[in-house]
């Protein structure tokens, strides 16, 4: 048994750290995943007023800011059971919808496409043909000329000629385990290039209500700020018009790439390929009064989609056994043991702990949050909303439900999720023009501070781009006396616990085979396809980072 240590895992928010055991035949036996860098907000935000929570939590992470802005003033909002008029709860929720698109995409080409693609051999397509192949996955492939092929492939080739590849550089390129042929890597290529135009316009959207983004500011307990821009027609406009145009790119060449993917890995899908342990968790959300939930909430356990709990808040607890904690899970108390006498960094052990990462569980179990639990949790429990995508995408690409418990069908129902989510946002809008048209313009809920209780209690459970976020707050004297957090990726990178069973990312490593030890790129490729934010699942920047700060793959 050979172990393979790649630390830090790149192209993710945050610092992750993989150990996997594996056999002689390259197949991965046993994996430790660990997060590597203390989280510590919670600490800061004791002892400051609640009315603060939002602005202090948003720094908990640089990419999920408006989630964790909202989820700490949710949960305040709770404690004091102040309930916020319609139109603020509406533009809250366009504020996050933008959001998901946004990190959707950016997550597919920017974070995770290059496990899939190979760049150099793009350089040897016909961009002809490239133009041919594109129309197997969509009636109208986005971009999809030969000029503009052919001016992609002229850029590449500039980065290849002057030896800085960019952001390409680094890569396993010509692994074995790339699938796509040159032209199929050169669709996705353009794509990813065409992305990054999308990540300015998108976050825009996000702006137009939140003030600015990353970090909106429009956000308080009892309401929205963004009073001006929700009346001015132009400024719904602008809001809409970067939507339209997302949903161009989403069904034109975000879609039609997962297709393209699907193809060329049908035989990894089919066999299973990065599958967890098939325990789902979806909180839900985002409605109106009396009618159907964008999301659906509830609990699949070990892929039995026939018989789903709903979700019982209660049933959620988090665990030390194996994190670098002591006392009581919430306290946040540090207890770090993973030096060895002489300093340097231990490896993960079967009675260790290994992991700043909590282990959160759902009565008893892990479980896997995300697009994946919430396409599976909506569909079986029959959303109308949801069931037409996803039953267009495993038709066209013949799928079965199960087959999106894999590496390459997490990033499938990412996909399908942000096609239906841009159709829920016309929707959105369109409620809160109704409403305002029948002069209902109330953006808050006036309170008096001093007059609200001296010690509440609050939570929030939201479904954030990522998964399930929760907040907790428990104020006392009108001070936050203690604040806790369980981001999406705290879930799904769990250490395991007392009992040894492994999360998420540990269950979903087993078993896939690396063909070489020292380019182990098909542990990147299903660590990245559940868009890890390590950066949310611990936060807090360790100051001598020397050996974190370098990029390193040990056999040992
Ligand atoms: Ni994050």
């Amino acid at each position: 048994m050979r172990k393979v240590v790649i630390d830090p895992i790149a192209r993710i928010e945050g610092h992750l750290r993989a150990e996997v055991e594996v056999d002689k035949n390259g197949v991965v036996q046993e994996a430790y995943v660990s997060g590597q860098l203390f989280r510590g907000i919670e600490i800061i935000l004791k002892g400051r007023d609640p009315r603060d929570a939002g602005l202090l939590a948003g720094r908990i992470c640089g990419v999920c800011t408006n989630s964790h802005f909202r989820g700490a003033v949710s949960c305040v909002e709770d404690a004091y059971a102040l309930k916020i008029p319609k139109n603020a709860e509406i533009v809250r929720d366009l504020m996050a919808m933008a959001l998901f698109i946004q990190d959707h995409v950016v997550h597919f080409y920017h974070l995770h496409s290059l496990d899939f693609v190979d760049v150099t051999s793009a350089l040897n397509a016909n961009p002809k043909l490239t133009s041919k192949e594109a129309h197997k996955y969509s009636k109208n492939p986005f971009r999809n000329s030969n000029t503009h092929y052919e001016e992609v492939l002229a850029k590449l080739q500039n980065f290849v000629k002057a030896g800085k590849l960019g952001p390409f550089s680094n890569g396993y390129w010509g692994h074995v385990d790339y699938k796509l042929t040159p032209e199929q890597n050169l669709i996705v290529i353009s794509h990813y290039l065409e992305a990054l135009k999308f990540q300015t316009k998108i976050s825009k959207a996000v702006a137009i209500f939140g003030g600015k983004t990353p970090h909106p500011q429009s956000i308080v307990v009892g309401g929205v700020t963004s009073v001006a821009d929700m009346l001015n027609p132009q400024r719904l406009n602008d809001y809409l018009f970067i939507i339209k145009e997302a949903k161009e790119f989403i069904d034109r060449a975000y879609l039609p790439d997962m297709k393209l993917i699907t193809s060329a890995y049908k035989a990894e899908i089919k066999a299973g390929a990065g599958r967890a342990n098939g325990n789902f968790l979806s909180v839900g959300g985002y409605e109106f009064e009396g009618e159907q939930r964008l999301f659906c909430n509830g609990v699949i356990y070990a892929h039995d989609f026939e018989n789903i709990e709903e979700f019982d808040e209660t049933k959620v607890t988090e665990e030390i056994d194996r994190a670098w904690y002591s006392g009581d899970a919430k306290e946040n108390e540090v207890c770090y043991t993973d030096l060895n006498a002489d300093g340097s960094l231990k490896t993960a052990k079967n009675d260790d702990k290994y992991s700043w990462v909590k282990a959160p569980r759902y009565d008893g179990k892990p479980m896997e949050t995300g697009p994946l639990a919430r396409v599976l949790v909506s569909y079986a429990k029959d959303n109308t909303l949801i069931k037409s995508f996803v039953d267009e995408f495993l038709q066209e690409t013949e799928l079965e439900l199960i087959d999106l418990s894999t590496t390459v069908g997490r990033n499938c129902a990412r996909a399908i999720e942000t096609s239906y989510i841009c159709e829920y946002i016309f929707k959105l809008v369109s409620r809160l023009i109704q409403n305002i048209k029948y002069y209902d313009t109330d953006t808050w809920v006036r309170f008096d501070f001093n007059t609200l209780e001296k010690d509440a209690k609050g939570r929030a459970f939201l479904e954030v781009p990522r998964g399930v976020l929760s907040h907790f707050v428990n104020i006392k004297n009108q001070k936050i006396d203690n604040f806790s957090v369980i981001a999406p990726t705290t879930w799904n990178a769990t250490p395991k616990n007392f009992d040894g069973v492994r999360g998420a990312y540990e269950e979903a490593l087993v078993g896939i085979k690396i063909e070489d030890t020292s380019k182990p790129l098909e542990v990147l490729r299903v660590l990245h396809s559940f868009d890890p934010c390590l950066a949310c699942a611990v936060h807090i920047i360790d100051t001598k980072g020397k050996e974190l700060s370098r990029y390193r793959i040990k056999t040992l």
